[in-house]
């Protein structure tokens, strides 16, 4: 079975790494706040219980190795703003989902682009894979936006998926091979 640790990734502006305990209330403000979930099928965190709760899951998961989960610092400050996470991991077929957000105040300095790019050239160089999913809510243009200048093409709709605060709401479909990855570096 393979094995998928976690280890620590650096970027122009940023710093990757696990996830700590001392994170839950960094964690707390970006799961918190209403507008970084406004697009999940999951209510914003009341209580700092619940990034306790995900930090408990992560460690578990580094333990485990299942799953890639990085926290997103800020290399200047050493302040978190965000999360990266590569999950349900499908060993035969080399495959995984991509999920990831940004505190709402850092929205717009490229931040989430600049992760999600040293982790996939991570994913898809030392993890050895071959695609990357993500599932969005097609409304989440900023979000539509990082995946298409990353690389990702679009690929299918499914029509009310999830029900995101008490409405029905749609999937839009991304894949990234590591064909159209390597061709993007080439290019
Ligand atoms: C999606 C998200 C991670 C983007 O983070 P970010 O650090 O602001 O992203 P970046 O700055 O790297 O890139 C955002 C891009 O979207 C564009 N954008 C922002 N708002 C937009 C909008 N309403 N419509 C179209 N494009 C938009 C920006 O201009 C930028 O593109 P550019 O570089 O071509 O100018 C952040 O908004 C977030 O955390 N959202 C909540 C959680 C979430 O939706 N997660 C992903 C889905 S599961």
């Amino acid at each position: 079975m393979s094995t998928y640790s976690t280890p620590v990734l650096t970027t122009q502006r940023l710093m990757l790494r696990p996830l700590a305990a001392t994170d839950a209330r960094a964690l707390y403000t970006v799961f918190s706040d209403p507008a970084v979930v406004r697009y999940w099928s999951a209510e914003p965190w009341t209580d700092i219980s619940s990034a306790e709760t995900a930090i408990a899951r992560a460690l578990e998961a580094y333990r485990d190795e299942t799953e890639l989960r990085f926290a997103i610092e800020l290399a200047a400050s050493r302040e978190v703003i965000g999360t990266v996470n590569l999950h349900h991991f499908f060993n035969q077929n080399n495959r995984c989902e991509l999920g990831y957000a940004i505190a709402s105040r850092h929205w717009g300095h490229g931040y989430a682009s600049e992760a999600i790019e040293a982790v996939l050239e991570h994913g898809f160089n030392a993890v050895g894979l071959n695609r990357v999913e993500a599932d969005i809510d097609p409304r989440n243009e900023a979000s539509g936006r990082v995946l298409e200048k990353l690389g990702f093409r679009r690929e299918g709709f499914m029509p009310q998926r999830w029900r995101v605060h008490g409405e029905y709401a749609d999937t839009a479909f991304y894949g990234l091979l590591r064909a159209y990855w390597d061709e993007r570096k080439a290019a």
